[in-house]
């Protein structure tokens, strides 16, 4: 069935405008039918104490409004992550805002966190509580907020009863200011307010509610510098994990599609090397006080394996998807058991960060 959608919808996508193309790919998800999955014990994951079946997970933009969010389960991902979502639903920049470069096998967007608001996802994660998958949330603040942390605060306040796991997103290069709440400072006081009310909401719930483990998403943009620092105040509030990380700003030398040159975040193939670097620079940073997630330009199997040996304890990816269809969910999976088998690896977790140290050792990839 899958095979099926992606030999009809592939080429039909790439004929229709990005958006248009975004909004059928939704409805297509939403329309596989259910199967049961059998997953490999070997891929079983333990992180932010949840236990996911599978290391591969949708990133955040896809289903920013959590419609698909079973549909995302029944692609054979391990969790879902939807978002981002802002308290107050909001438009987003001005249309065109999303560019598909086919020469690249790379997106730009500048989307500027389009969402229905936080009202509509809750009520939508609600309806859906009772079927299980681990689902993240990634919040953000609402471009004309007065007050971009008290946005964080309601929305932890929102979405803990509903989700697994919350991402805040200080990353998207979308929303003018958003990263600078990654300068340490910033990102101290944010963290104090977003944990206080994360511990609250735990209190408030039943007795036994764990608090829900709050990570962060990073920009692949950071300097070393600033990575140390923002590192540092992670652990020093023991965050319960990070991402690594966005889309960039930055446009490699390699890019041949016009519409490179458009302004926003740069995902996909050609943001493979700097987030798999900046994943392996945060690595030996965290020295395994929290796992990390690694995403960017994960679009076969061999480049999943690649993420997990620089660091990434759980992979996501999005613009995959958008190149080799829906069917990369499986391949990806089939391919991981074959690495597993050649390195000789009893599970996945065992590969996690191996080539960290000798990534890190070698020059600034140009
Ligand atoms: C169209 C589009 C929309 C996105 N929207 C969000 C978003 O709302 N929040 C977020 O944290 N990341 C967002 N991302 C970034 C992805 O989650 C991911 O970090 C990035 O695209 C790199 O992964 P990839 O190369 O597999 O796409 C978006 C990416 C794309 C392509």
């Amino acid at each position: 069935m899958i095979g099926l959608i992606d030999g009809l919808a592939l080429p039909l996508m790439r004929m229709l405008d990005p958006e248009r193309a975004h909004r059928l790919a939704l409805a297509g998800m939403k329309l596989l039918p259910a199967r049961a999955i059998v997953e490999d014990e070997r891929f079983a994951v333990a992180a932010f104490g949840l236990k996911f079946p599978n290391p591969l997970g949708l990133a955040a933009g896809l289903d920013k409004n959590a419609e698909a969010v079973d549909a995302t389960f029944r692609l054979g991902f391990g969790f879902a992550e939807i978002g981002t979502v802002t308290p107050r639903p909001q438009a987003g920049n001005a249309r065109p805002r999303l560019f598909r470069l086919d020469a690249d096998q790379a997106v730009v967007n500048r989307l500027g966190f389009n969402n229905d608001g936080a009202e509509a996802a809750s009520a939508r994660l609600a309806a859906r509580a009772g079927h299980g998958g681990i689902v993240g949330v990634n919040i953000g603040a609402n471009r004309d907020s007065p007050d971009r942390g008290a946005d964080y605060v309601a929305l932890v306040t929102a979405f803990a009863p509903f989700a697994s796991y919350l991402t805040v997103n200080v990353s998207s290069p979308n929303t003018p200011g958003l990263r600078d709440l990654q300068q340490a400072s910033a990102l101290d006081e944010l963290l104090a307010r977003v944990l206080a009310a994360r511990d609250t909401a735990a209190k408030s719930a039943a007795k036994t509610a764990r608090p829900i483990p709050v990570l962060i998403k990073i920009a692949p943009d950071l300097t070393l510098a600033d990575l140390d620092d923002l590192v540092g105040v992670a652990r020093r509030r023991a965050i319960d994990g990070m991402i690594v990380g966005n889309t960039t700003t930055s446009r490699p030398p390699t890019l041949r599609d016009i519409r490179a040159y458009e302004q926003g975040g740069l995902s996909g193939r050609p943001l493979f090397s700097l987030s798999t670097r900046m994943l392996a620079e945060t690595f030996v940073r965290v020295e395994g006080r929290f796992p990390l997630i690694g995403v960017g330009g994960i679009d076969s199997g061999a480049a999943a394996f690649a993420k997990i040996k620089a660091g990434a304890t759980l992979i996501q990816l999005y613009t995959g998807l958008v190149f080799r269809g829906l069917r990369l969910v499986g391949e990806i999976k089939s391919d991981l058991v074959n690495f597993l088998r050649l390195g000789r690896y009893d599970a996945l977790s065992d590969a996690v960060g191996v080539d960290a140290a000798a990534m890190t050792a070698e020059p600034w990839p140009g």
